[in-house]
């Protein structure tokens, strides 16, 4: 089975892909990313999308691992803030529906990602609540309303361990999850017939 990760390389995207190859499933396996991975993409952009799709053909499930936002106090927030936040992790994940659920193997799936920031606020953390409740939504709505026989979901993880060097100042009495854990929901996603579900590794 072909298995598209987008953010391949990054700390999840890394996680899922050695999860993966852990599995007794056989997959074969594309990473994608700006600069790094098997082949080049923009998320952001539908053409760059779209133009992935034609270089490596259908594949059987697709793997979200990628997408960012501004993490900034409210009132400092810039229209351009909003709008880099919104075309990437948010947008940038609806078209890979959009254009990905066309590249897609019947009975294949995409799993997105989203993050506990939509639930458990922290300071300067309102576009990830924004984007990450959204992303929830639209994978529950999009997997009710696709006509193809395809599964929908996204995984919404609590910071990880690996990540607080980076993110502790932020995530201030959030309890953080291995990454490994994270990885191992979108494993089972692939492996089983869940849909329309926001799996939560809190
Ligand atoms: N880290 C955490 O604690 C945590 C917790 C919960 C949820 N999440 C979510 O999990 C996702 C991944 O987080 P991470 O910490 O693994 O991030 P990361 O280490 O920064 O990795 C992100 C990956 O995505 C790729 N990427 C970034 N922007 C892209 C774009 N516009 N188009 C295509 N590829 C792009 C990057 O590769 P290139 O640079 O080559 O493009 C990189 O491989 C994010 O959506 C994040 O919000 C993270």
């Amino acid at each position: 089975m072909k298995v598209l990760i987008l953010g391949g390389h990054g700390t999840l995207g890394t996680a899922i892909v050695k999860e993966l190859n852990k599995s007794k499933k056989e997959y074969e396996i594309i990473t994608a990313g700006r600069k790094s991975g098997d082949i080049q993409v923009d998320m952001t952009s539908k053409e760059s999308i779209e133009a992935m799709f034609q270089k490596i053909g259908n594949v059987d499930h697709i793997v979200n691992a990628a997408g960012s936002a501004t993490m900034a106090p409210l009132e400092n927030l810039t229209q351009e803030d909003i709008k880099f936040s919104l075309n990437s992790k948010l947008l940038g994940q609806v078209n890979m529906v959009l254009i990905g659920s066309k590249y897609l193997n019947e009975k294949g799936s995409i799993t997105l990602i989203a993050g506990i920031i939509k639930e458990e606020f922290i300071k300067m953390g309102t576009m990830y609540a924004l984007i990450n409740g959204a992303v929830a939504s639209f994978a529950k709505a999009a997997a009710f309303d696709i006509e193809k026989d395809i599964r929908i979901n996204c995984v919404s993880p609590s910071v990880f361990n690996e990540s607080m060097v980076e993110y502790e100042d932020y995530f201030k009495g959030v309890k953080p999850v291995p990454v490994e854990k994270a990885a191992l929901a979108f494993v089972n996603v692939i492996e089983s017939d869940i849909n329309g579900e926001e799996i939560k590794v809190y």
